[in-house]
């Protein structure tokens, strides 16, 4: 089977997932980062795996206007969508959000691969909000970003 995964990444955690599911799919996998590269046309491939990292509840614009332009030859494939959510109670919201309809009723998986707050990498604005974001977790005794390798199993599971 010869499969794509289509991603998007802002300080590399959604990349190193993602090259982790490449490696351990062991079958014909090309890797492309949305936000350096134009993916290839998808007809060459029976397997579409497509997601990326949400940041103020929004996936990046490049990815979810390939998921609209490429909405019918998605349908058309084997189809697996992820989201890099460091903050997981609002999950189905963003689902909703990132992706058409169309594409989450016919994705064979929809997972969430958790998230991680690299605060030494982030831009100064980054950096405010994340580390406001913190405080207001510890004062809740809420649960800080953390990777979800469950996810990965079930991606590859399916894909394998
Ligand atoms: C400024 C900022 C805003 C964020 N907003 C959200 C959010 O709205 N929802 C969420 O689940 N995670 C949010 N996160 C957490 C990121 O999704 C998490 O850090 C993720 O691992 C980033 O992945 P990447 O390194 O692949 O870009 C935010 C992180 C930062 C720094």
């Amino acid at each position: 089977m010869k499969t794509i995964i289509v991603y998007s990444t802002k300080y590399d955690f959604t990349k190193e997932r993602v090259h982790e599911i490449a490696a351990a799919l062991e079958s014909d996998v090309k890797l492309v980062n949305i936000n350096e590269e134009k993916p290839p046309s998808l007809e060459a491939f029976d397997a579409v795996i497509l997601g990326g990292s949400v940041f103020m509840g929004q996936i990046n614009k490049t990815l979810k206007a390939f998921c609209v332009e490429n909405e019918a030859t998605l349908n058309s494939k084997k189809l697996g969508l992820f989201l890099s959510c460091g903050l997981p109670e609002n999950i189905d919201t963003h689902f909703n959000n990132a992706f058409p309809q169309s594409l989450l009723s016919s994705a064979s998986v929809k997972v969430n691969l958790g998230g991680e707050l690299r605060l030494n990498q982030m831009s100064f604005g980054d950096k405010m909000i994340t580390k406001m974001m913190i405080k207001a977790t510890e004062k809740e005794g809420g649960k800080l970003p953390t990777s979800n390798p469950s996810a990965i199993v079930e991606l590859i599971n399916i894909f394998a």
